[in-house]
């Protein structure tokens, strides 16, 4: 028996295959490695899961319907599980190279989904959604319950599209699946497209970081360790038979602006950042802020990581990995 986790050489996914594979589970990895981010990364990443008894790994696009079943044909009859966090992430990405939204989020998606739904013993398929499908909404905080027909940006409308794909997969074929929205995840081998990590390397640098709207916005930033806790209780609470697909906020439920973030690697690095302000990009939403009731009632989630104690965290790693 063993546990499917992809995206396992993304930031999120090496940390959910090392904490399964830390309380004795056989974990199946698969990965496309691809080039969005710095490789050596990913590789490193994957290098010390490597190193763990109990991992396996498939180098595999997901959008590659052929490569796919080839590669899942063998592995098919023993997985119990499905941790589906492989996707093209990033919003302003997504006005950049749109198709590859569509290739790994969307044909992705229904690839894994048709693989899974030939596992005779999968129990549970829980995926990546992303806070991002609450779109421009100004009511917070967000809750499962609000709107979210309104995206602001490609890559929410493909995450959108993969709950909505969830729920006909479930309907049609009695896959039980949970998809959890992130919030801004950030920690130690964290992804280096994302603001948090971009700021470092520009302060440590001494290069200017560009704030938008003077750094008003607002993000309820999540730690690592709290989002594989919060992945990992879920696991063992399917949807019943018959029940819809589920879908959770996993977030910090605290809304901090990206100017405290800014003054927490300031002093982590030991050096002032040069400030330049721009207005908000389109595709940037304002604020996001998780109502997480629903996810504290089924798997007993509970965050526990401040900025104020994460940040620290990422900046030693940071600097260890840059040399910095
Ligand atoms: N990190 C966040 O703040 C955040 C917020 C909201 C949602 N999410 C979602 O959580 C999941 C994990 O995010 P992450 O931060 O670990 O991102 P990541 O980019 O570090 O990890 C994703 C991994 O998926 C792999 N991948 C991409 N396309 C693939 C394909 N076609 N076939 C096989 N592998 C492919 C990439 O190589 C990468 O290693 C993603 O679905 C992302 O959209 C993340």
């Amino acid at each position: 028996m063993a546990i499917l986790v992809t995206g396992a050489a993304g930031f999120v996914g090496s940390f959910v295959a090392a904490a399964l594979l830390a309380r004795g589970e056989a974990v199946i990895g698969l990965d496309n490695v691809n080039s969005y981010y710095d490789v050596a990364l990913k590789e490193a990443r994957l290098a010390r899961l490597a190193a763990l008894p109990g991992f396996r790994f498939l180098r595999v696009d997901l959008a590659d319907r052929a490569a796919m079943e080839a590669a899942l044909a063998p592995v098919l009859a023993a997985v119990t599980e499905v941790v589906h966090l492989a996707a093209q992430a990033g919003v302003r990405y997504s006005m950049i190279d749109p198709y590859a939204y569509v290739a790994s989020n969307v044909m992705g998606q229904v690839v894994l989904l048709e693989q899974a739904r030939r596992m005779p013993a999968l129990r549970h398929f829980v995926y990546a959604s992303s806070s991002s499908v609450y779109g421009g909404n100004t009511e917070l905080p967000f809750r499962e319950t609000d709107r979210v027909d309104r995206p602001v940006s490609l890559y929410a409308a493909t995450k959108r599209a993969d709950e909505l794909i969830g729920q006909a997969y479930s309907h049609l074929y009695g896959l039980p699946q949970t998809g959890l929205r992130f919030f801004t995840v950030y920690g130690p081998w964290g992804r280096p497209d994302m603001a948090y990590y971009s700021f470092a390397r520009a302060i440590a640098a001494g290069e200017p970081i560009t704030l938008y709207e003077g750094g008003r916005l607002k993000r309820d930033f999540t730690y690592i360790d709290d989002i594989v806790e919060g992945i990992l209780g879920c696991l063992p609470h399917p949807p019943a038979a018959g029940e819809p697909a589920r879908l959770l906020n996993i977030g910090n439920h605290r809304a901090e602006a990206v100017t405290t973030l800014v003054r927490l690697l300031e002093e982590g690095l030991g050096r002032r950042a040069e400030i330049r302000t721009a207005p908000r990009p389109v595709a940037d939403v304002e604020e996001t802020f998780a109502d997480i009731t629903a996810i504290q009632a089924l798997a007993g989630f509970a965050p526990r990581t401040t900025l104020e104690e994460g940040i620290p965290r990422f900046v030693a790693w940071f600097r260890d990995w840059h040399r910095a």
